[in-house]
C-alpha cells in the first residue's frame, strides 16, 4: 500500500515537474520546483532578460543569481502568485546559460510567475501611463525615491536617484542615473551602483575632486552613498569617464557608527577650511564631518537637538550658501528632511538658516521651524553639487511616505519636482528661504492664451482655457486691488473633480484643497488640504505648474511653494474665481500649454 501511494506520488510530482518544466519551455526556461516554495529557474538560450511577472499585492520572494555556483546578486521580488500587474526585466545579458541560474525562494507552486516569466532579447519601455509627467524626471519603469548624487560636470547636470528595478514598489535600492543638459531634457544611462555585501545602496551625493585631494584621479567624481546592510554605514565610489561607471572604493565603509538610523550623506568642499565636510542623518540630529582627502573622517559636531521639528527621523540632509536677495550678504542653509512629522502629515522639507564655521552650525532663530514647501509632496530635498553660474539649484522628490508605494501608476512610480533655484529673503527681522522655479522651463512656454484684465464680483467662471488641454500647461496669475477677506480659484474639470485655492486674507494663509480632485482612494492619508503663510500685499502674483497629476504653485518672488499630487480622471480645463464679501481684479492671467 505505501508503494502504491509512493508510486502516485512520484508520477503526480514527475507529472507536476513536466508540467512546469514544459510550460516554460515554450518560452526558453525550465522550471524546476522543488518543494517548500523554492525553484530553480534556467534559461535554455542565450537572451538578454528575463521577464519576471509581478504582482503588488504579493509578498516578496527571494531572487539569488547564480553564476558558476557563485551568488552574484539577491534581490527582492513580488513574483506574481494570482495575476500579473505587469513584468520587469532581469538582465542576463552576455551570461553562460549552462552556468547561470536563478534560485527563486518564497514562491508557492501553483502561482502563476511560473508559468508567466519570459525570455526576451528586449523590454518595451513606452509609455503606459496617463497620470505620468511630461516634463518632470521619472524613471522609464520601477520604483524611484529621492534624487541623489546630483553633480553638475562638464557641460552635464547628473541626476542619480534612489531605485528598484524589480518592481514599482521601494526595495532593492540601487543608484538610477539619468543626464541633463538643461535639467529638463533627461538622456536615461545605465544603473551606477548596484547592492553588495555591505548593503543596499541608499541616498547619497556626489563632487568633483578638482584637485584629485582622493588620489582617485582629477576631476574624478566622487559618489557618497549609504550601505544600507544590518547596519548603516558610509560608503564611496569613484568614476573617471564622467560617471557612466563607478569603481567602488576598497577601503568601504569610511564612516561607521552603532547608531541605527545614520544616513544619507552629503559632501561639499569647504573654501575657508580647505576641507571636504560631510553632513549626516543621524536618528533626529546631524552630524558634522571632515575630511582632507574624502577616504578619513573626522567627528566635527552636531545639530538638531531643541531644534525645529521632531515628529519623525531627520534624512536626507544638505548644507549650502545662499546669498540674501537685495543685499551683499549670505548665509548658510542646513536642509533637513524629516519622516514624518511634516505640517500636514507624512515627510516634509524643513531648513535652518544661520552660521558655519567648517566645524559648527549655528541655527540663528532656534525658537523657529521653517518649511521649505509647504504642499505634502516634496521630500528628500538636496541641491546639485558644482552647479554652473554661482546657482544653488534644488531638486525634491515629490511624494511622501504616506502613500508614495500606492499612488496609482504601475509602470512607474514617483516623479521628481521641477528644478528650483534658492535664495534667501529677508521679512520682519527674519530670514527665509526662497525657491522659484529654474528659468530653463520657460522655454517650454508656448504662446500664452491671455485671459486677464477684468474684475471678479462674487464669482467668474472661465471655461476652456486650453484647446486639447492634456494637462501639461502653467498659469500666471496676477491679482490685485483685494476688497474682501477671502478670495480664490478652484481648477475643475467636467467630472466635477476639482482643486481648491483659496488665499485668506484674515488668517493670513494661502491653502490648497485636494479632497475633491480626482482619485483619492487609494489611501486614506492622501484627501487633504495644505496651507502656507502669506503676507498681506497689494498685488499677488502666483505660477501654478502642472504636469498630468502634479501641481506646484510658487508666490511670485518664491516665498511659499506648494506641491501637490493630484489624479484627476481628465486635465483640469477650467477655472471659476470667487470672493467672499468684495472684488478682486484679475490684472493678467496667462495660460501657457508646455512643450518638451
Ligand atoms: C528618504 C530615505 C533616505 C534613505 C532612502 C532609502 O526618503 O528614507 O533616508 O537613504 O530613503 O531609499
Amino acid at each position: 500500500m505505501k508503494t502504491q501511494i509512493g508510486k502516485i506520488g512520484g508520477i503526480v510530482l514527475l507529472l507536476c515537474f513536466m508540467c512546469l518544466t514544459s510550460l516554460a519551455e515554450g518560452v526558453g526556461l525550465r522550471v524546476t520546483y522543488l518543494g517548500n516554495g523554492q525553484a530553480i529557474v534556467r534559461s535554455l538560450q542565450e537572451k538578454n532578460y528575463i521577464l519576471l511577472p509581478i504582482e503588488e499585492k504579493a509578498n516578496e520572494a527571494k531572487v539569488t543569481l547564480l553564476v558558476k555556483n557563485q551568488m552574484v546578486s539577491v534581490m527582492n521580488v513580488r513574483l506574481a502568485v494570482d495575476k500579473v500587474d505587469y513584468w520587469v526585466p532581469y538582465d542576463i545579458a552576455g551570461l553562460d546559460v549552462a552556468s547561470t541560474l536563478l534560485d527563486i525562494q518564497g514562491v508557492k507552486e501553483d502561482a502563476v510567475c511560473w508559468k508567466e516569466m519570459k525570455l526576451s532579447d528586449s523590454f518595451d519601455k513606452q509609455n503606459r501611463e496617463k497620470y505620468r509627467p511630461v516634463y518632470h524626471f521619472t524613471p522609464e519603469y520601477g520604483w524611484m525615491n529621492d534624487p541623489n548624487g546630483m553633480v553638475y560636470k562638464d557641460g552635464e547636470y547628473h541626476l542619480f536617484y534612489q531605485y528598484n528595478p524589480y518592481g514599482s514598489m521601494w526595495g532593492n535600492m540601487h543608484w538610477g542615473h539619468a543626464t541633463s543638459k538643461d535639467l529638463i531634457h533627461w538622456e536615461h544611462l545605465p544603473i551606477a551602483i548596484v547592492p553588495d555585501g555591505l548593503g543596499t545602496i541608499f541616498s547619497g551625493s556626489c563632487v568633483v575632486d578638482e584637485n584629485n585631494t582622493s588620489g582617485f584621479g582629477k576631476g574624478a567624481i566622487v559618489a557618497f552613498y549609504t550601505s544600507a546592510g544590518r547596519s548603516q554605514t558610509q560608503s564611496m565610489a569613484y568614476s573617471l569617464d564622467n560617471g557612466r561607471t563607478f569603481h567602488k572604493y576598497s577601503g568601504n565603509p569610511v564612516v561607521t557608527s552603532n547608531v541605527r538610523d545614520f544616513r544619507d550623506p552629503k559632501v561639499f568642499w569647504h573654501e575657508d577650511t580647505k576641507k571636504w565636510v560631510m553632513i549626516l542623518a543621524v536618528g533626529q540630529e546631524m552630524q558634522l564631518y571632515s575630511s582632507p582627502n574624502l577616504k578619513e573622517w573626522t567627528y566635527e559636531s552636531s545639530f538638531g537637538e531643541g531644534q525645529g521639528a521632531h515628529g519623525g527621523v531627520w534624512e536626507c540632509p544638505d548644507l549650502i550658501q545662499l546669498p540674501i536677495k537685495g543685499t551683499d550678504r549670505k548665509k548658510w542653509v542646513l536642509i533637513c528632511n524629516l519622516n514624518p512629522g511634516g505640517p500636514f502629515g507624512g515627510s516634509a522639507t524643513q531648513y535652518f538658516v544661520g552660521k558655519f564655521d567648517g566645524h559648527r552650525f549655528v541655527n540663528e532663530s532656534p525658537g523657529k521651524t521653517k518649511w521649505m514647501d509647504f504642499g505634502r509632496d516634496h521630500y528628500a530635498t538636496v541641491t546639485w553639487s558644482n552647479a554652473p553660474s554661482g546657482r544653488t539649484i534644488a531638486l525634491a522628490w515629490m511624494s511622501n511616505w504616506d502613500y508614495a508605494n500606492q499612488v496609482p501608476t504601475m509602470q512607474y512610480r514617483s516623479a521628481n519636482s521641477v528644478p528650483r533655484d534658492l535664495f534667501l529673503y529677508e521679512q520682519d527681522g527674519e530670514t527665509y528661504l526662497a525657491s522659484v522655479p529654474s528659468d530653463e522651463l520657460l522655454t517650454l512656454r508656448n504662446k500664452p492664451v491671455k485671459k486677464g484684465g477684468f474684475k471678479v464680483n462674487k464669482s467668474r467662471e472661465m471655461k476652456n482655457l486650453l484647446k486639447n488641454n492634456e494637462g501639461i500647461y502653467e498659469i500666471e496669475l496676477k491679482v490685485e486691488d483685494v476688497q474682501g477677506k477671502k478670495f480664490g480659484f478652484q481648477l475643475y474639470n467636467s467630472k466635477g473633480e476639482q482643486v481648491s485655492c483659496l488665499f485668506d486674507l484674515e488668517k493670513k494663509l494661502f491653502s490648497m484643497d485636494r479632497n475633491q480632485s480626482g482619485e483619492t482612494s487609494f489611501s486614506d492619508r492622501f484627501a487633504s488640504v495644505t496651507s502656507a503663510p502669506i503676507k498681506i500685499q497689494d498685488k499677488y502674483v502666483l505660477r501654478l505648474l502642472i504636469d498630468k497629476s502634479s501641481i506646484e504653485i510658487f508666490e511670485g518672488d518664491g516665498r511659499f511653494v506648494m506641491t501637490n499630487l493630484v489624479f484627476p480622471d481628465e486635465p483640469y480645463n477650467h477655472l471659476r474665481f470667487d470672493v467672499e464679501g468684495g472684488s478682486f481684479k484679475v490684472e493678467s492671467m496667462n495660460v501657457y500649454k508646455l512643450n518638451k
